[in-house]
């Protein structure tokens, strides 16, 4: 391969100042968030529309140069960082942030991939209208990544992760064509389920380069309670309880637990109040109002709910937000919690899932294995819990020396990854699999998916070009 000759038809095709070849210029492309992985690209392009992204997928088939898609890069599973062969261009869809269409009727919004999350949902509010996806990131990550990620967060309890709120997709094949589907359309069993296919499978069979998005009517109020819970059966009781009583206004149960939270206040001393401090787990709680006249309100819904959820023994203490800003608060303590972690120098995440009858069996289980094991080790839990979704993190004992957690990384995984099976979870909830998990995918799914899916992306990708090595193994296609 002729590699001037290849970067002289992107200049040329994009224009040289969009093809980044500079070493300090490439550098934020090219570490993932955590800081796990360092990769090394060829250059780093940024298209500013689909018709570019044709051109430069045809240009990498041309050269056989494999492609990583790019958002917001804020993958925790180091899904859109270059392998250190140097041979990829990452391909940032930054620069294509166009809202391309607001359907009000319709309740959807046609955007472009690199359209930032916390855009797309500050943009349709001007509109009194509402798009749930919600998640600490969402500053920086972007519409594509989401999809690409079928990302979860705080709103999939009412909502929906990525896949659900994601009605058609435009899409550029490994092949440089553009596979046309942003359709808003509810109802369409027209064939095989495209959309589908390409959301969550993390840049590895097709560049997303924009989608149509379900909005929902916005809210008029907010209403959230952070509530001191002792045990995990009081929180399932409590959890039943809600959503029985307040079905569709509930629309966040996060669980933190009291190592979490201390870990966070330690940190992050402003977001200190006094209820977090009271039992070994805390929740907190959302509901959203939508009707103006009604009455109870949300807020006033809330507080009569925990009121009787309290005579049930649901939990011990509870602070109701009084206002916006308050529930603003509370949430800033449960999404300073990945910050938190991210500061402690050794530590280990795992994003999981299991059936909610199983939550409590895996926790006490697991937390008293890796007790044993690894005295001192510091367990910090919280997560989706309406959703059973746990963030099942570790981090090294305080006094433990350095290199304790690689040292010990595989015993513990190998551990984790047994009590996930044993309690018929899932290794993945919601940040994928990247190249963090990929050894662990084929006995994780089993051989057959783990054939269907290879078959799928030998079928889209032959040649292999697109974001290789992550999700499935290079050697296995
Ligand atoms: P990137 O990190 O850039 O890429 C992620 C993957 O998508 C890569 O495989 C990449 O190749 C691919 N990709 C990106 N854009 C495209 C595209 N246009 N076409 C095809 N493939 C593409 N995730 C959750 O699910 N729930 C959470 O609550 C949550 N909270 C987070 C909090 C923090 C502080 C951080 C740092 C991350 C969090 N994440 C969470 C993980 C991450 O933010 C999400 O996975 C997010 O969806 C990734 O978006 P991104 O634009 O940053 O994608
Ligand atoms: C969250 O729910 O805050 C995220 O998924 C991030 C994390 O797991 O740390
Ligand atoms: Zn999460």
């Amino acid at each position: 391969m002729h590699v001037d000759d290849f970067l002289k038809e992107l200049d040329a095709a994009l224009g040289s100042q969009y093809i980044l070849r500079d070493d300090q210029d490439k550098v934020p492309y090219l570490t993932d968030w955590r800081g796990l992985y360092t990769g090394i690209a060829l250059a780093v392009v940024l298209p500013k529309d689909t018709a570019q992204i044709v051109a430069i997928v045809k240009i990498c088939q041309q050269y056989q140069v494999a492609i990583v898609p790019q958002g917001g890069n804020t993958s925790l599973t180091g899904s859109a960082t270059p392998e250190a062969s140097g041979s990829q261009i990452v391909v940032s869809l930054k620069r294509m942030n166009a809202i391309r269409h607001l359907d009000l009727q319709n309740q959807t919004i046609t955007v472009e991939a690199g359209c930032i999350l916390q855009v797309v949902q500050e943009e349709v509010k001007k509109h009194d209208a509402f798009f749930p996806l919600s998640l600490a990131a969402q500053g920086s990550c972007t519409i594509g990544g989401n999809l690409a990620t079928n990302a979860g967060g705080t709103n999939v309890l009412r909502f929906g992760n990525a896949r659900d709120l994601c009605l058609g997709l435009e899409v550029v094949t490994p092949q440089g064509e553009i596979l046309h589907g942003l359709r808003g359309l509810r109802k369409d069993n027209t064939g095989y389920d495209l959309r589908n296919l390409y959301i969550g499978s993390e840049g590895t069979l097709g560049i997303i380069t924009a989608a149509v998005m379900k909005l929902y009517p916005a809210p008029i109020n907010h209403s959230a309670a952070l509530v001191a819970v002792a045990d995990f059966p009081m929180m399932m009781g409590l959890l039943h309880f809600l959503q029985k009583r307040a079905s569709a206004e509930l629309t966040a149960f996060e669980m933190m637990t009291q190592e979490s939270i201390d870990l966070t206040i330690q940190h992050f001393p402003q977001f200190d109040t006094p209820i977090i401090h009271q039992a070994p787990f805390t929740i907190l709680i959302e509901l959203f109002e939508y009707q103006e006249e009604k009455l109870p309100t949300a807020s006033s819904m809330l507080e009569g709910l925990l009121e009787e959820a309290m005579q049930h023994a649901f939990l011990g203490d509870a602070v109701l937000a009084n206002n916006l800003s308050q529930v603003k608060a509370f949430w800033q303590i449960r999404e300073h919690i990945t910050m938190a972690q991210a500061k402690e120098p050794e530590n280990l995440k795992f994003d999981i899932a299991f059936p909610l009858s199983n939550l409590s069996g895996f926790i006490a289980e697991t937390d008293q294995m890796l007790r044993q094991a690894f005295p001192g080790i510091r367990i910090i839990n919280f997560g989706h819990l309406g959703d059973g979704n746990l963030h099942y993190n570790l981090c090294a004992p305080k006094d433990a020396d350095p290199g304790y957690m690689a040292d010990h990384e595989s015993k513990i995984v190998s551990m984790v990854y047994q009590q996930i099976t044993q309690f018929a979870g899932s290794i993945s909830a919601e940040h994928g699999i990247g190249q963090l998990k990929r050894e662990h995918l084929k006995q994780h799914r089993g051989d057959v998916a783990y054939h269907v899916m290879q078959n799928i992306k030998r079928a889209l990708d032959p040649d292999n070009l697109f974001n290789p090595n992550k999700v499935l193994i290079r050697h296995d296609l």
